[in-house]
C-alpha cells in the first residue's frame, strides 16, 4: 500500500467567480478544470501547480457539505487534503483495520470521475484527508 501524492487541497469559497479571479491573479493562470459534481453538490475550479491542484470547492445546495463547512467558516478555508492511491479498497480496508474511522466505507465517484473516500478529521488530527483512484477514461 502506498500512497502516489498530494492530488489537491480543496479550499471552500463563498462566491466561486471572486474566487477563480482571486486565484487566477496569485497564480498567473486561468483554471485547467471547471465541474459541477452532483452528487457532492459542489461545483469545483482546479487550477495545476506541479503535480497537484489547488481545488475551489463552492456549494449547489443548502444541504451541500460544503455549507455546512461554510456556516462555520463563513469566510471560507481549507477544506480537505485529497492523496491519491492505486488501489483504493485496499487502502480503505487497511486504515479501517488500523481504527482510523472513515466516511465512506465503499468508494463513490467524485470530479474527474475518480473514486474516491473521505477519512473522518477524527482520526487524522483533524484534517479532512480524501482518498482517490484515477480511472482510465
Ligand atoms: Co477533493
Amino acid at each position: 500500500m502506498a500512497f502516489k501524492k498530494v492530488d489537491h487541497v480543496a479550499i471552500a469559497v463563498n462566491d466561486l467567480n471572486q474566487a477563480i479571479e482571486l486565484y487566477q491573479s496569485i497564480l498567473g493562470k486561468e483554471p485547467e478544470h471547471i465541474e459541477e459534481v452532483q452528487e457532492q453538490k459542489v461545483r469545483a475550479a482546479f487550477f495545476g501547480v506541479g503535480e497537484t491542484n489547488l481545488e475551489l470547492l463552492f456549494p449547489t445546495a443548502k444541504d451541500s457539505p460544503i455549507s455546512g463547512f461554510l456556516n462555520k467558516n463563513p469566510r471560507g478555508g481549507l477544506h480537505h487534503i485529497c492523496l491519491e492511491v492505486s488501489d483504493i479498497e485496499a487502502h480503505l480496508a487497511e486504515l479501517k483495520e488500523k481504527g482510523i474511522e472513515l466516511i465512506d466505507e465503499t468508494p463513490r465517484i467524485g470530479a474527474h470521475n475518480k473514486r474516491i473516500a473521505f477519512v473522518h478529521p477524527k482520526s487524522t488530527g483533524g484534517v479532512l484527508i480524501e482518498l482517490s483512484e484515477p480511472q482510465d477514461q
